[in-house]
C-alpha cells in the first residue's frame, strides 16, 4: 500500500543566503513528499546549492558534483540537481561537463523547482533554468518548517545586490536588489516565534538600503517594527555596507532594546586607493566615522569585518593601511580573504596581479593581528557576567572530569555581541534535561579563548526569559 517513500538530499555550500535558500529548496518540495534522506548514499534526489564568490568554493562545487557519479552509476534513477551562484553563472555548460546531472538551477528559481522536479520524474529529462528575469517569488506562502530545539533563524529581507564592488560575482549571480514587503517579513517572523524561534538574523547582501528602491518603509523602520514583535527576545542583521551605515540606523542601537549590539560592517581594506579601485564609494575616514558614532550611540558594539588582501595593485605600503586600520578599529572579530579573481567581475581586467605566496604571506599578518585582538577583548571578559541566548548543546559534550556517571553536560550559546560561550550548570538543582534553548541566562565567564569563552551558568533561573532582552553586563 502507499508509494515507495522517496529521500532528498541537501548539500550547501556557501553563505548565510544559502543556508536559508536550502531552507526554501527543502520546504519548495514538500509537495512531492520528499522525506530528509540520512546521508547522500540513500537519497533519490541530491540537490547541491553552489557558492560563486571565491575561486575555491566553486571548485569545491565541482568536486562534490564529481563525486555523485559513482552514485549515479550504481543508481540510474537517482536526480541530481545544482542551483545556486555557480548554477547561475555556468547554466547549461555544467549539463554538458557532467553527463550525470539532470537539472541545473538558478538563484530566481527556487520557486520553480517544484515544477522542474516533477517534470523530470515523469519524463527523465534534462532542464536548465537561469532565468534571472521573472522575478523572484514572494516566499509568503512558504511552510518553513521550524526545527525543534533551534531558537535562531535567518529572514531573507532582500535579495540581489545593485552596488557591483569590482570583485565581486554577487550582482551578476543574484541580480538586482529586490525587497521584500515588510508585511511578509513580519509575517514570517510572527510564524517562526510562534513555533518557538526566539532570535532572527534578517539577511541581505546589503540590508542598509532596505526598500529604498521600492519606497517601502527604511530598514531602521523595518527593524522597529520587528522590536515590536511579542515572544522574539533577539534581532541581528548583516550585512551591512558602510556607505549606505544611515544615522538613523545607527541610532537603531540606542534605541531598540532586542537589537543585538553587533553590527558586521565589511571594510574589505584600508587604503583609500584600493577602495576606489573595489568600487566600494567610502574612503577609511568615513568608515572610521561611522565607527566612532557607533560606539557613541551604543558602547561595547561589537563590530567584526570582512577583509580582501591582494586586491590587484595593492602595494606592500597599501596593505599596512589594511593593518593599521585593523589595530584601529580593533574589530571583535573578522572574515579574511585573499582576493580571488572571478572571470565576470571587473577587478579580473585589473592589472598588478598579486601572487599567490604573497596573498599569503598578506593573508596570514591580517589574521594574526586579528587574533590578538579577538583573544584580549575576549580576555577583559573573564570575571565578569555575560546575558547569552541558549543555542542549545555545544558540539563536544563531554563530561570527562573521571566523575563517573555524573555528566557535565556542556551547553552553548552567544552574547548579544555575538561571542560564542560554551559553558556548564554548575547547579545540581538544574535538571540536564530540562530544556533550555531559547532562554537568556547570565553566565559566569572563567576563561577566553581565541574563538570563544567559556565559563558557569550563573546561577539556576538567572537570567530566565526576560522579554525585554535585557542588555549584557558585558560592555
Ligand atoms: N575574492 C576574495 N574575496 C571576496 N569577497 C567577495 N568577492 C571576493 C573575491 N573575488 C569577500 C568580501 C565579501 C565577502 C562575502 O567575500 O570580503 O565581503
Ligand atoms: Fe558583492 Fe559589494 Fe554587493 Fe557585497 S555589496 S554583495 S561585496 S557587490
Amino acid at each position: 500500500m502507499g508509494m515507495k517513500p522517496k529521500y532528498l538530499y541537501v548539500h550547501t555550500i556557501g553563505c548565510q543566503m544559502n543556508v536559508n535558500d536550502s531552507d526554501r529548496i527543502r520546504s519548495g518540495l514538500q509537495s512531492l513528499h520528499y522525506q530528509a534522506a540520512l546521508s547522500m548514499d540513500t537519497a533519490d534526489l541530491i540537490i547541491l546549492n553552489t557558492c560563486a564568490i571565491r575561486a575555491k568554493a566553486q571548485q569545491k562545487a565541482f568536486s562534490f558534483l564529481g563525486r555523485t557519479a559513482r552514485l549515479k552509476r550504481n543508481n540510474p534513477d537517482l536526480i541530481i540537481g545544482v542551483g545556486g551562484c555557480v548554477a547561475q553563472q555556468e547554466g547549461e555548460s555544467i549539463l554538458k561537463q557532467m553527463p550525470h546531472l539532470d537539472f541545473v538551477f538558478g538563484t530566481h528559481a527556487i520557486g520553480r523547482l517544484a515544477r522542474i522536479v516533477d517534470r523530470i520524474e515523469t519524463d527523465r529529462c534534462r532542464i536548465v533554468d537561469t532565468d534571472l528575469s521573472a522575478g523572484i517569488d514572494e516566499p509568503e506562502a512558504e511552510t518553513t518548517p521550524v526545527a525543534d530545539e533551534n531558537p535562531t533563524r535567518f529572514v531573507t529581507i532582500m535579495r540581489g545586490c545593485d552596488n557591483f564592488c569590482s570583485y565581486c560575482v554577487v550582482p551578476y549571480v543574484r541580480g538586482r536588489e529586490t525587497s521584500r514587503h515588510p508585511r511578509h517579513i513580519l509575517q514570517e517572523i510572527r510564524r517562526l516565534v510562534a513555533g518557538g524561534v526566539r532570535e532572527v538574523t534578517l539577511l541581505g547582501q546589503n540590508v542598509n538600503s532596505y526598500g529604498q528602491k521600492e519606497a517601502l518603509p527604511t530598514f531602521a523602520e523595518l527593524l522597529s517594527e520587528i522590536n515590536a514583535v511579542e515572544g522574539l527576545l533577539r534581532i541581528r542583521f548583516t550585512t551591512s555596507h558602510p556607505k549606505d551605515l544611515s544615522e538613523n540606523l545607527m541610532d537603531a542601537f540606542g534605541r531598540l532594546e532586542k537589537l543585538c549590539r553587533h553590527i558586521h560592517l565589511p571594510v574589505q581594506s584600508g587604503s583609500d586607493r584600493i577602495l576606489k579601485r573595489m568600487n566600494r564609494k567610502y574612503t577609511r575616514k568615513e568608515y572610521l566615522q561611522k565607527v566612532d558614532r557607533l560606539r557613541r550611540i551604543c558602547p561595547g558594539i561589537a563590530i567584526t569585518s570582512d577583509i580582501i588582501v591582494g586586491f590587484p595593485g595593492e602595494t606592500d605600503t597599501e596593505f599596512q593601511k589594511t593593518l593599521s586600520i585593523i589595530r584601529e578599529v580593533e574589530f571583535d572579530n573578522i572574515f579574511a580573504f585573499s582576493y580571488s579573481d572571478r572571470p565576470s567581475a571587473p577587478a579580473a581586467e585589473l592589472p598588478g596581479k598579486i601572487n599567490e605566496k604573497q596573498k599569503n604571506e598578506r593573508l596570514q599578518a591580517v589574521l594574526s593581528e586579528q587574533e590578538a585582538i579577538t583573544l584580549r577583548k575576549n580576555q577583559t571578559l573573564v570575571g565578569s557576567t555575560v546575558e547569552i541566548m541558549v543555542d542549545g548543546f555545544s558540539k563536544k559534550q563531554n563530561g570527562a572530569n573521571g566523575s563517573g556517571s555524573h555528566v557535565d553536560f556542556q551547553w552553548t550559546g552567544r552574547t548579544t555581541t555575538n561571542k560564542i560561550v560554551n559553558f556548564l550548570f554548575s547547579a545540581d538543582g538544574l535538571k540536564i534535561r530540562q530544556n533550555h534553548t531559547g532562554r537568556l541566562l547570565g553566565v559566569r565567564i572563567e576563561k577566553a579563548l581565541p574563538h570563544s569563552l567559556w565559563g558557569h551558568a550563573a546561577g539556576p533561573e538567572s537570567g530566565s526569559q526576560g522579554l525585554k532582552g535585557e542588555k549584557s553586563h558585558a560592555a
